[in-house]
């Protein structure tokens, strides 16, 4: 069983100005051509993310695009199955892409590193990654997140779009799952 944390880990105030601040690092830093975002985790991030950039990047967000995909990693546990599945990568054209690659959390780092090798197999001329969570604690893979909202511990957490078993998506503050016995 689970309980959540008394108070959030991260505020939506907290996630607000950093997300703030994050777009204007990544604007000052990569002039990409297409930002895409796994899903479902990664979908408020992404929607928060992509309005700061507008207003980072002026009228050069005028010629960026936007894609989802669908990876999967976790089935319904807090430990990742380590197989990746990827849905939708195959709709959009890479070839001579600057990516901004975006997701909810770098944890283990497998499913973040996978996607990067299939956007480089696909052809994509460049590939920087964003995720507004990362657990280097828990890194298994070699990767390094070009851009990092916050740094957290190897606690798992849901809210802003992260899940257990599909639950918590919508509050709007992270908070941290707490085993209980
Ligand atoms: P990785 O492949 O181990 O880096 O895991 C990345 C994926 O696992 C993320 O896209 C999340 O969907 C999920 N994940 C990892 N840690 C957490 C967590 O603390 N809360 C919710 N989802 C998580
Ligand atoms: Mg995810």
């Amino acid at each position: 069983m689970y309980r959540m944390s008394e108070k959030p880990l991260i505020s939506a105030n907290e996630i607000r100005e950093r997300v703030t601040t994050l777009a204007r690092e990544i604007a000052a830093a990569y002039d990409y051509d297409i930002l895409i975002s796994a899903l479902t985790g990664a979908y408020m991030f992404t929607a928060d993310l992509t309005r700061e950039l507008a207003k980072a990047e002026g009228a050069k967000v005028y010629q960026k695009t936007i894609a989802f995909i669908k990876a999967s990693s976790y089935g319904n546990s807090t430990e990742s199955s380590g197989k990746l599945q990827v849905r939708g990568l195959e709709k959009i054209d890479l070839k001579g892409m600057k990516i901004l690659m975006v997701d909810d959390i770098a944890d283990t780092g497998t499913t973040m590193l996978g996607l990067c090798k299939m956007l480089q197999e696909a052809g994509a001329q460049e590939i920087r990654t964003c995720v507004l969570l990362n657990k280097q604690e828990r890194r298994e893979v070699d990767l390094t997140a070009d851009f990092v909202g916050f740094e957290i511990a190897n606690e798992f957490v849901v809210g802003y779009g992260l899940d257990y078993a599909n639950d918590y998506r919508f509050l709007p503050d992270i908070w941290t799952l707490q085993e209980t016995n």
